[in-house]
């Protein structure tokens, strides 16, 4: 596992047996923002007009998309309950490397690395009102231990081009099953499968703008 100086400065991680970065080249930060805080969170926040959010992240990785949730949240009052799927937990020890802690308050990077590992296992309170759990699991043995469902869904997986099975309609129907109804699916990427998947699953579908280096990405809201 090699780190990578994005486009905006920020570092990301190469997986050599993937042959794929864990995020954008032209800007790791940039697309973490982009596609998933604005397109996705904030999106949802105006849509609904809510003080809690619910988010299921498929393929945890760094935390990148964690952190820069957390951090929003705590600085809008919202409560986060978060969870995160990720079938090959990254070491600490990269986790302390990726220099994620200049994007986020001091408070919320210590206790992510506080309770990294512990958060692997259990639920952790990581503030008053962030909380997260790593499920360490393929994305299709995924199950809520509860009947609670989200409001978003961040799908942070590997390109189809390296990992095909995970834009596949069997895995997107199950995450997809664990959404609410008027909850909001947010990728950085956008193909005539995965529109086709989507609405079939009973999404509407939208192409906005792509985060740089990419025009397009898919935003999708189920309607039922
Ligand atoms: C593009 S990276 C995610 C980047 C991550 N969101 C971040 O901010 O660092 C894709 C992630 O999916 C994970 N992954 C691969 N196969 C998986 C599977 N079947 N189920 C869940 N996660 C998987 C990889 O280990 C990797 O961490």
């Amino acid at each position: 596992m090699q780190f990578v100086t994005t486009g905006d400065g920020s570092s990301t991680l190469y997986h050599p047996e993937v042959g794929e970065h864990y995020h954008s080249k032209h800007g790791a930060l940039k697309e973490s923002q982009h596609v998933f805080l604005r397109s996705g969170l904030e999106f949802f926040l105006r849509k609904e007009n809510k003080n809690e959010v619910a988010v299921l992240e498929v393929g945890f990785g760094t935390g990148l998309n964690f952190l820069l949730t957390s951090d929003y949240a705590d600085s809008q009052g919202v409560k986060l309950r978060y969870v995160g799927i990720e079938a090959y937990p990254l070491d600490e020890e990269i986790i302390l490397k990726t220099g994620y802690e200049n994007f986020v308050k001091q408070k919320i990077w210590s206790s992510f690395q506080h309770n990294y590992k512990k958060a692997q296992t259990q639920g952790v309170a990581l503030t008053d009102s962030v909380h997260l759990f790593i499920a360490h699991e393929k994305a299709l043995d995924f199950q809520t231990g509860d009947a609670r469902k989200f409001d978003i869904i961040y799908f942070d997986a590997f390109a189809a081009v390296h990992q095909p099975e995970m834009w596949a309609a069997e895995t997107l129907t199950h995450i997809c099953s664990f959404l609410r109804p008027g909850g909001v699916f947010v990728t950085y990427a956008i193909t005539g499968n995965l529109k086709r998947t989507m609405k079939a699953l009973g999404f509407a579908i939208e192409k906005a703008p792509g985060a740089p280096g990419k025009r397009e990405m898919l935003r999708a809201v189920k309607v039922s």
